[in-house]
């Protein structure tokens, strides 16, 4: 863990600005509270301007002024963003899509991570950059790249790609049959007919496409890997980390990645302005779980998110005042040492010159920089007082006191998303989904993947794991049989590592367990709803199924089962085969909770008030504009202060 308090600032880029700005910036930090600035994130064309020639007289002096500032500075490889010569020199170097069309600079990412001239130019930035600041007393955290998800099919991928299978499945009769070749005739006589899924007539397979998103995923954790060992080559005692981004869209499997990290750090830009709230939970928890799981303690770091607005389809929408704080404190609480931004100034030119920054446009005279101030002072007082919220969870441990857990799994998501499903299914929704309804109901919730120790969770929900491996599928049933109370969806132990369907009954891997075999999928259309014999409402999806050794707690309008129970050992394990909505949902969670005795950190927690338990204690966050009653006190509108317990809050 970096040697350093707390991390408060922003993505900085002083190699856009004058000396005269850069200076300014640094007073206006100061001001700000701000305790660390990102830099040299995509400044590769002003470190090496040409081929092997390196200028870092202007870093230099940013280094020094941070420092001299007491600022930390949390210094980026900028290998994202390859300089134009470099492109020129390496066409081979470019990324190219699937369908053939080579990159050209012009924007960022344009690199394929396979291409040796990439890894060479990248190590050598990386190298110059560690030989002149890895002692630099400004430098508290490495941050290799940016956001590593950048997809190519070109040749070098092909052939790597060919070694990585090699690896994987021994011969190619072992590919063949893991991946179904037979299927529309593409079996596989040669390695040398293995390609990239790169465009084609109809339908890829979907073997095909999970293993290339499994190799991207490890091409990319080898480039990020070599530049940090590179770092650690020159300063073994560096902190190295690089920050994720979150979404489908990546092929990164961020719970593998986190143990390759000093620090877990995520990027966050939820999609929806009235969904930040819940949406920043499940990022901060997903966190959180990935950082626990890989031996991190539970700690991480936000490393980016936006100051002044939410992008909602394509509209920026404006965060209320007091948003900016409580949003902040609300990953503080969670586990975030701290929280930066996506940026500081805004940029006068480029792509994104109207995405927001704690100094804007207008400069500092603003709501925002005013509200961004006041936060520094609040973080520096939290800093003071001791009270700084970083958890430290005993290894294996329970990472809050509800013992409620989401199990989510980014492979499980690709696999959902190259399969040609029954019906479009969004796995990242549904997960958060059944976080939310955790959340609403004022429960702490850990979000945690395949690897994570299970033990300790009262309850632990698995939202459509469409993919489940032999070994998870035996974890979940160890964890009913010692006394779990399981919620297992629809659309899940469906499919092995392959992506092959397991026959004979879904859900194939958690069949016994459930006491249920599902005959077939019965997906209903957008808007059609039924109502269960509970009066429960079904959405989405439906199934045909019958419950040869289960209890059926709801049954479909025909009185086929819709949900089940089936104690095993000393627990529970629950079937829901349908979609419900919010309200059948937190139903749902209410008796199962109840039943296991998890109990919300505070009963009946209001409509947008969120509660976070922190070892410091309890964390009240009110997102909405009325007072609530919370414990006999008075939670003001958009209030987030520390309460010693839900019975005697008091402000931080
Ligand atoms: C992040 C990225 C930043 C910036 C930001 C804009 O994903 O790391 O460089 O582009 O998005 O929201």
């Amino acid at each position: 863990m970096p040697n350093h308090p707390y991390f408060y600032g922003a993505d900085w880029n002083p190699e856009q600005w004058p000396e005269s700005v850069r200076a300014a910036d640094l007073d206006l930090m100061r001001q700000a509270g701000v305790t660390a600035a990102t830099v040299g994130v995509f400044s590769w064309s002003r470190l090496e301007p040409a081929p092997g020639a390196y200028d870092f007289s202007w870093l230099d002096r940013v280094l020094d002024g941070l420092h001299a500032a007491g600022i930390g500075a949390v210094l980026a490889t900028p290998t994202a963003s390859p300089p134009p010569w470099f492109t020129l020199a390496h066409p081979d170097a470019l990324a190219q899509r699937r369908d053939g069309v080579r990159l050209v600079h012009g924007s960022r990412d344009t690199y394929c991570v396979n291409a040796p001239a990439y890894r060479a130019a990248s190590r050598g930035v990386a190298a110059a950059l560690a030989s002149r600041y890895a002692h630099h007393p400004a430098v508290v955290l490495w941050h290799v790249h940016n956001e590593y998800g950048t997809w190519c099919f070109c040749d070098h991928c092909a052939a790597a790609f060919r070694g990585w299978l090699r690896a994987r499945h021994g011969d190619l009769a072992a590919l063949n049959e893991a991946w179904c070749t037979d299927f529309w005739s593409q079996r596989y006589g040669d390695w040398a007919q293995v390609l990239p899924p790169r465009a084609t007539q109809y339908l890829t397979n979907p073997a095909h496409e999970l293993d290339y998103r499994r190799f991207l995923s490890d091409s990319l954790l080898a480039a990020y890997a070599e530049q940090r060992d590179v770092i650690k080559a020159v300063a073994p005692e560096a902190q190295v980390t690089t920050n994720f981004v979150l979404g489908g869209w990546v092929p990164v499997d961020h719970a593998r990645w986190s143990g390759q990290v000093d620090m877990v750090a995520i990027d966050h830009y939820p999609s929806s302005l009235d969904g930040a709230p819940a949406q920043s939970a499940f990022a901060a928890d997903a966190a959180r779980g990935w950082s626990a799981a890989a031996g991190h303690g539970g700690e991480w770091l936000l490393m980016e998110h936006a100051p002044a607005h939410v992008t909602e389809n394509g509209v920026q929408r404006r965060k209320p005042p007091g948003m900016l704080a409580r949003i902040a404190l609300a990953h503080i609480a969670r586990g975030s040492r701290g929280a930066m931004y996506f940026q500081w100034r805004a940029g006068r030119g480029g792509a994104e010159q109207w995405h927001s920054a704690l100094v804007d446009h207008p400069g500092p005279g603003t709501r925002l920089f005013r509200e961004a101030t006041a936060l520094g002072t609040r973080l520096a007082d939290l800093e003071r007082k001791g009270t700084f919220l970083t958890p430290s969870v005993e290894e294996g441990a329970p990472l809050n006191p509800s013992q409620v857990a989401v199990w989510f799994d980014e492979v499980c998501g690709w696999a959902i998303g190259a399969s040609h499903l029954p019906a479009p299914v969004d796995y990242q929704g549904i997960v958060e989904g059944w976080h939310r309804a955790l959340w609403r109901r004022g429960h702490a919730v850990d979000v945690v993947p395949p690897a994570a120790r299970l033990g300790g969770y009262r309850v632990l929900v698995v939202p459509a794991a469409y993919l489940l491996t032999d070994t998870s599928a035996r974890r979940l049933a160890e964890y009913v049989r010692d006394g779990g109370h399981l919620v297992v969806t629809y659309l899940s132990g469906i499919v092995d590592e392959h992506a092959r369907v397991r026959t004979g009954g879904h859900p194939g891997a958690l069949r016994d367990l459930l006491g249920v075999r599902v005959e077939e999928f019965d997906p209903l259309s957008a808007g059609e709803s039924l109502v269960l014999d509970s009066g429960d409402v079904a959405a989405a999806w439906t199934e045909h199924l019958t419950a040869p050794d289960a209890a059926v707690l709801a049954a479909y309008p025909d009185g086929r089962p819709a949900v089940t129970r089936r104690e095993h050992g000393a627990g529970v394990a629950y079937y829901v085969s349908c979609g419900l909505d919010d309200a059948a949902t937190a139903r749902l969670l209410a008796a199962v909770c109840a039943a296991a005795g998890a109990e919300p950190l505070v009963p009946d927690l209001p409509e947008g008030v969120e509660a976070v338990a922190t070892p410091q204690g309890l964390w009240l966050f009110n997102h909405t504009d009325l007072v609530h009653v919370i414990g006999g006190r008075d939670v003001a509108p958009g209030e987030a202060a520390l309460a010693a317990s839900p019975g005697a809050p008091s402000p931080d």
